[in-house]
């Protein structure tokens, strides 16, 4: 079992993004699965053009020579796919979403009804089905914030003839796995605890239970709390730097 993760956050190995989807690939290598993590950061990807070459003129291939064509290696390879982004204006971040749009020369022009819906059919013959799972993160408390990334994903999966839907682990308050160490330490072992038996859930079930997916978000802090912390660690870093 092949489990391929994305992380679009720009701040890659520092962020929280990292950090939750590190611990939900060692929770799926601790159960036999083969892990691999692409930061799109540091990936060389073209905006899609637009110019439908990749269907019409050169069929499968697309005009931009850079990064996609590992990338798409990967994802053939995976059966499970991770797509890491922290919440940016409600949505993916753009380093995902320059990657997905990339993906369109994986499909074909013609157009068939799938489930009653239509869509573009997969290029390639295969009949493999890939799980997708969201991994998210936001600066907000509530969980509410991840509604439009979630729904984004879900359209995705089913965008995709040989994509599944598996879920989402979403972890509002990002900031709080760190912030809430020292005053509520159990709390942020047991979201860190679900993030890595989710891991293991999703290689040994093929899927991840209800309960994983609300324990990872579950409130590390109070919403009064936080507002009050989070203002005034801002108030802090800018006095901080006009002192400078
Ligand atoms: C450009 C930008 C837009 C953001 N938009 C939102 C947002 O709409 N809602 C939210 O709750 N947090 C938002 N955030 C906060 C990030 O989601 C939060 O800081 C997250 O922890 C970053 O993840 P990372 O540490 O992996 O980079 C935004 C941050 C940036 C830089």
């Amino acid at each position: 079992m092949r489990v391929l993760a994305f992380n679009s956050s720009p701040r890659m190995k520092k962020g929280v993004t990292d950090k939750i989807l590190q611990t939900f690939l060692a929770g799926a290598e601790s159960a036999g699965a083969d892990i691999d993590m692409v930061y799109l950061t540091k990936k060389k990807i073209k905006f899609c053009s637009g110019c439908f070459n990749c269907w019409f003129v050169h069929p499968g291939k697309c005009i931009h020579d850079d990064d996609m064509l590992e990338i798409r290696q990967q994802i053939k390879a995976a059966d499970i796919i991770v797509f890491g982004s922290p919440v940016y204006f409600d949505g993916f971040t753009a380093q995902m979403k320059v990657m997905l749009d990339r993906l369109i020369s994986g499909g074909m022009p013609f157009i068939e009804l799938r489930e009653g819906h239509s869509r573009h059919p997969s290029r390639g013959k295969e009949v493999k089905i890939r799980k997708m799972l969201l991994i998210s993160t936001c600066g907000f408390g509530e969980k509410d914030n991840f509604e439009p990334i979630i729904h984004h994903m879900k359209a995705i999966a089913k965008n995709f003839a040989t994509g599944e839907y598996m879920g989402a682990l979403v972890r509002p308050v990002g900031s709080a796995l760190e912030m809430m160490q020292d005053k509520n330490p159990e709390g942020v072992q047991a979201v860190l605890d679900a993030f890595h038996q989710a891991g293991v859930e999703a290689v040994t079930k093929g899927s991840i239970s209800e309960e994983l997916q609300e324990a990872v978000s579950a409130p590390l802090i109070s919403m009064k709390e936080f507002v009050k912390r989070a203002n005034v660690k801002f108030h802090e870093l800018i006095a901080e730097n006009s002192s400078n």
